[in-house]
């Protein structure tokens, strides 16, 4: 039987993309997926097709900036399946930008997200693997923390707080829990949408249309880490289309 039958997984920002593979999978494969993101319509649909394919989903409003929120989809996993084994900390946006923009709210709102939202995920999620005596935090990174390029700063800068964060939670975990992530390069998504500077977004979404891997190819990177023994950690992934340089 597969590591990842029963297992009990919450995945943010699954209402699309890269969340939206790794629900699918993740229920194909036999877990209980509890899905959150902001826009519920699309968990809704989401969960139903779970659902009705033979799998197990629920879903909450989920905005990982306002802590209650996320310690309210933990609380929801624990009270209908009576445990968490698995947090994936994927919700996350790109509005990329130079500085010379001074786009502050953007900065501001990648912060928000990318960094606080992981967190505030360690947070509600943390206390609950401590208690059980086992859990896995898989963390959603990128390729663009790697390889810093212009208009990539800020957004780089959340996801190397959240690659250094994951280190010293995982040396911090002990024999028990294990801390995954995962940098993926260009992936075929919505991401390009959170984009507020519409020159980047064309660039970015030109070079998607170039190479960018399925979602899906990301999904089987969470279920590899997932699905292995509970005394093998898998540290570290990069995932990028082979025709990504940089
Ligand atoms: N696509 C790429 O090329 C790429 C490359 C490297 C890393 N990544 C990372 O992969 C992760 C997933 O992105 P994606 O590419 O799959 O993009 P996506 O299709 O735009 O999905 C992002 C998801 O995050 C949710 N989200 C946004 N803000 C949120 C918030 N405040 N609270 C809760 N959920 C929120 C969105 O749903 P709602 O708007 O409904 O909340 C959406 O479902 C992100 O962390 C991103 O940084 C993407």
């Amino acid at each position: 039987m597969s590591e990842i039958q029963g297992k009990v997984v919450i995945i943010t920002g699954a209402g699309s993309g890269i969340g939206q593979a790794t629900a699918l999978l993740l229920a194909e494969r036999g877990a209980k997926v509890v899905l959150g993101a902001r826009r519920t319509e699309r968990l809704e649909a989401l969960a139903q097709r779970i659902v009705d394919a033979g799998g197990e989903a629920i879903y909450a409003a989920t905005d990982v900036k306002r802590r209650d929120d996320v310690e309210a989809l933990v609380n929801l996993a624990c009270e209908r399946y009576g445990k968490l084994d698995v947090f994936v900390n994927n919700a996350g946006i790109g509005p990329i930008s130079l500085f010379d923009e001074l786009r502050v709210d953007d900065w501001d709102e990648m912060i928000d997200v990318n960094l606080k939202g992981v967190l505030y995920g360690i947070a509600a999620a943390l206390p609950v693997f401590r208690q059980q005596g086992f859990g896995h935090f898989v963390n959603i990174i990128s390729t663009a923390g790697l390889i810093i390029k212009p208009t990539m700063g800020v957004y780089a800068g959340t996801k190397n707080a959240v690659r250094t964060l994951s280190e010293a939670l995982r040396q911090e975990a002990g024999d028990k829990l294990r801390v995954t992530g995962i940098s993926p390069g260009f992936v075929r998504t919505e991401f390009a949408d959170s984009m507020t500077d519409l020159e980047v977004k064309s660039q970015i979404v030109e070079r998607m249309e170039q190479m960018a891997l399925p979602p899906e190819a990301v999904a089987r990177c969470v279920a590899f880490a997932i699905e292995q023994p509970a005394e093998v950690e898998v540290g570290d992934i990069v995932i990028r289309p082979t025709a990504q340089g940089g």
